[in-house]
């Protein structure tokens, strides 16, 4: 820990040290004033934070903490006219009680500007292979994005829990993946768990695991993702939808890391990074009551908001060639747009965002009918005129029915390309899927799993494997 620079905390901690700590800083807890005084002078804090009783914050002692220059953030009751210390003074912020970890992180940025040598840095920081070649040129095509790089690369090695907030189809997930690609832990595993795909009591099982017998049908041990998670990241998407019951458990968890298999007593310790990510209005779902306000603040220590497509237009042209290429190898084609399409893409609002424009490009790389697509697109654009003819720049978000109509149509025609696709290699390869699976690129799971989504069997009963 030497070498930090040291956040002197004076009066109640109340979790500011665990949350200076996970910005690199080195808390140091005093209770009494005279006691802080002494840190202040042999340690030279980086930052003096004052957590007193609002009484307590007398304006001799704020001029005896302001006698160094070290910046200050104070904790009051009520923000509003505090004892201000005469003459020049050092950068001060107050802040009103209660605060949460994201006040305070945006508090010590403005009394400790991002260029103050006192603020830890991470620029000596190398990173990984993986991080370099994979992901961070990805986030690197609009300056929305190479802001949320930058946050990336600085939380990567801090050990905080992170909430990712945005639209459906925006890059929550990717950038998810950034940030354990950037950090130490990128060699680890990382597990994805959707809380919204299983019930209650499955999902209990499928993130804490079961002991044999836990329940009827519990025949044998089984681990949960935790546990799988150990030594690298767990990330819960669709974090809104977890049972209130489980939010319970997941704070213990969230707090110590420790928690027990279900049906067992031992308690297992894991080694892991949380992360997770809604695309719901947690505070609605707090003021409702069914998102825990502790569990929500705990998990919300750092937020990455990922904002939709229509606000960064600018990777539209980007993405769309980013995609291309890569479909154009994935299914050994060689396709390329019209000159007008490329135009007619940047003017879309693409509502499904990322994951629409990607599906987009998909189905025209299949289906490789420039001209349809083509026809698309503009029967799209049309729609989102006639409907929002009031509302002046194309890329006004468009009406929900109009949202539900594209992505509706963009999810069966891509169904209907990959299933076409499908077929077609099938019955070339005599429906041997191991040599169907090659040459389409997935793994053979996820093969059988698309034979069962697309409807599709063979007609002779005698199948090859
Ligand atoms: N900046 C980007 N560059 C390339 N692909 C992206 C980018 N952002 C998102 N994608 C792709 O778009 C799709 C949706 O992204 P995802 O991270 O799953 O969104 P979310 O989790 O917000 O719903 C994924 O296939 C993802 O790889
Ligand atoms: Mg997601």
């Amino acid at each position: 820990m030497a070498g930090k620079p040291v956040a002197l905390i004076l009066g109640d901690d109340a979790g500011i040290g665990q949350c200076v700590q996970t910005m690199g800083f080195r808390p140091i807890v005093a209770d009494l004033p005279n006691h802080a005084m002494e840190m202040q002078r042999r340690l030279s804090p980086a930052l003096v934070l004052v957590n007193l009783p609002n009484g307590d914050l007398t304006p001799r002692l704020l001029r005896r903490l302001s006698r160094s220059g070290t910046p200050l953030l104070l904790m009051q009751d009520e923000a509003g006219p505090i004892p201000g210390p005469e003459g020049p003074h050092p950068p001060l912020c107050v802040l009103k009680r209660p605060v949460s970890p994201g006040d305070l992180r945006a508090a010590v940025r403005i009394v400790l500007p991002l260029s103050s040598p006192d603020l830890p840095t991470h620029t000596d920081r190398t990173f990984g292979k993986r991080y370099l070649t994979e992901y961070a040129p990805l986030l690197d095509y609009s300056a929305k994005m190479q802001a949320i790089k930058e946050i990336v690369e600085q939380v990567a090695d801090i050990n905080t829990t992170i909430l990712f907030r945005g639209e459906s189809g925006v890059g929550k997930d990717l950038v998810a993946r950034a940030v354990h690609a950037a950090s130490s832990r990128a060699d680890g595993p990382f597990i994805k768990v959707n809380c919204a795909a299983l019930p209650g009591e499955l999902l209990e099982s499928e993130l804490f695991g079961h002991e044999k017998g836990a329940f009827t049908g519990a025949y044998r041990r089984k681990l949960g993702k935790f546990e799988f998670a150990n030594e690298g990241t767990i990330y819960l998407d669709e974090i809104g939808e977890l049972p209130l019951a489980l939010q319970a458990k997941l704070l213990h968890v969230v707090q110590d890391l420790q928690f027990s298999r279900i049906g067992g007593r031992e308690l297992i310790r894991v080694d892991t990074r949380i992360l997770a990510s809604t695309n719901r209005n947690l505070e609605v779902a707090l003021s409702h009551g069914e998102f825990r306000e502790d569990l929500y603040y705990r998990l919300n220590v750092v937020e990455i908001h990922v904002p939709p497509l229509r606000e960064r237009p600018e990777e539209i042209p980007v993405l769309a060639s980013v995609f291309l290429d890569r479909f154009n190898r994935e299914y050994h084609q060689n396709r390329e747009f019209l000159p007008q399409t490329l135009t007619l893409l940047a003017n879309c609002p693409w509502p499904g965002n990322v994951r629409e424009l990607e599906n987009f490009v998909r189905r025209f790389v299949v289906l490789g009918n420039a001209e349809r697509s083509q026809q698309e697109l503009e029967a799209a654009l049309r729609t989102i005129k006639r409907t929002d003819s009031l509302a002046s720049p194309s890329l006004a978000p468009p009406t929900a029915d109009v949202t539900h109509g594209l992505r509706e149509i963009a999810r069966r025609a891509a169904r209907d390309a990959e299933r076409k696709a499908l077929k077609e290699v099938l019955d070339r390869v005599h429906w041997n899927r191991v040599a169907a699976s090659r040459i389409l690129k997935v793994s053979y799971k996820t093969l059988l799993n698309k034979i069962v989504e697309c409807g599709l069997s063979r007609k002779s009963p005698h199948e090859s494997a």
